[in-house]
């Protein structure tokens, strides 16, 4: 998968899966009685279990470290909390006495049971496996704690970033800033590639896209390649739609991972050839099974033949999917 995202077009491509690790496997929701899932997150013997589990089961090329893009809030100080059905909780931040009270000389040391988790899996992992490091785009992460909790519109952000865009600027720079600095702590606990996950890149107006979504990832990627020169960095602008080549273009990264909405054919055509294209195949298809996901899968595979491609699904694994169809789905793009 490195060598794929250094820009080799190999074939067939390597493969994994966003949420590989996930309720949809008998052995995370084992794991799932044991601890919440903050506490799974924050617990090296935990989280290296279970980033291996899909290893083990299907030997995915790319192994992505089991955390969540909200432990940057919660390591900043905002209270964090999974519920039962709700998803995360947040303190909402509405103000800028809630930014004063973020604190980013918290985050290297809460964060060090993420490094000491990617530590041990560097050590355990096949050789040929590689070690995926992540953390959310700003403005994904600004949305959770500005709304305090998951939504469709993130309405009180979107309201936040047009009639205080001051406080919100400030917010997204902090962000940046921590962000970045989180991710070369990855690296040197040894993420071999990170990724940025910008889910709700796609509710903002070209404009905003500019500055909240493409500015702060670009000075993310500068960053990352000033003090880590070499590191493969793949973003994901969900649901960016025709930005989603200027996103390309304008950060800076390696790899473009598209979203299930995405025609990766018509992407590869708008993009430069060195541009490396991650994706892109429906979960709800996987979910499915059967003919369809064979098809499916083999047509973008088969329709990025000749480019760097790292295969993997528009959006996350659902959690009903049964495990035997992602064994399907990894023999169907290896088997040529
Ligand atoms: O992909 C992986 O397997 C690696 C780990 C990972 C998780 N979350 C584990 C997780 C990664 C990369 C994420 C990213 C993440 N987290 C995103 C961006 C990607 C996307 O899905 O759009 C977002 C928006 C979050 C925030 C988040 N975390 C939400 C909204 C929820 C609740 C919804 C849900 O699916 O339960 C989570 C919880 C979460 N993160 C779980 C897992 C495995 C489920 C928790 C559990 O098992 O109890």
């Amino acid at each position: 998968m490195l060598r794929a995202l250094a820009g080799e077009a190999l074939w067939p491509p390597p493969v994994w899966l966003m949420r590989q690790a996930g309720r949809y496997l008998p052995e995370f929701r084992a794991m799932r009685d044991k601890a919440d899932f903050m506490t799974r997150c924050l617990t090296p013997d935990m989280a290296v279990e279970l980033t291996l589990q899909p290893i083990r089961r299907y030997a995915m090329d790319g192994a992505i470290l089991f955390s969540d893009i909200l432990i940057l809030p919660w390591a900043l100080g905002q209270s964090l909390a999974f519920e039962e059905g709700r998803g995360p909780v947040l303190d909402p931040l509405r103000s800028a006495a809630d930014l004063a009270r973020l604190d980013p000389a918290r985050v290297a040391e809460a964060t060090e049971p993420v490094r000491e988790t990617l530590r041990r899996l560097s050590r355990e992992l096949p050789a040929a496996t590689t070690l995926l490091g992540f953390a959310g785009s700003p403005f994904t992460v600004a949305c959770y704690m500005v709304e305090g909790c998951g939504s469709r519109e993130f309405g009180a952000t979107r309201e936040m970033a047009l009639t205080d865009p001051e406080l919100f600027g400030r917010l997204i720079a902090l962000l940046t800033d921590s962000t970045a600095e989180m991710l070369i702590g990855q690296i040197d606990a040894g993420a071999e590639a990170v990724m940025l996950f910008d889910s709700w890149a796609g509710l903002l107006p070209p404009s905003q896209f500019r500055r909240h979504v493409i500015a702060p990832t670009r000075r993310i990627v500068e960053r990352l390649r000033t003090a880590r020169p070499g590191t493969r960095i793949i973003g994901f602008p969900r649901l960016a739609g025709v930005m989603a080549p200027a996103y390309a273009r304008e950060t800076g990264v390696d790899a473009l991972a598209c979203d299930t909405s995405a025609d990766m054919a018509q992407i590869a055509r708008m993009v430069p050839d060195t541009l490396v294209l991650q994706g892109n195949l429906d979960p709800f298809i996987l979910k499915t099974g059967g003919e369809t996901l064979r098809r499916e899968a083999r047509a973008i595979r088969d329709g990025l033949r000749g480019r760097p491609h790292v295969f993997n699904l528009g959006h996350g694994v659902m959690q009903d999917t049964p495990p035997e169809h992602v064994a399907a789905l990894v023999e169907a793009v290896r088997d040529v």
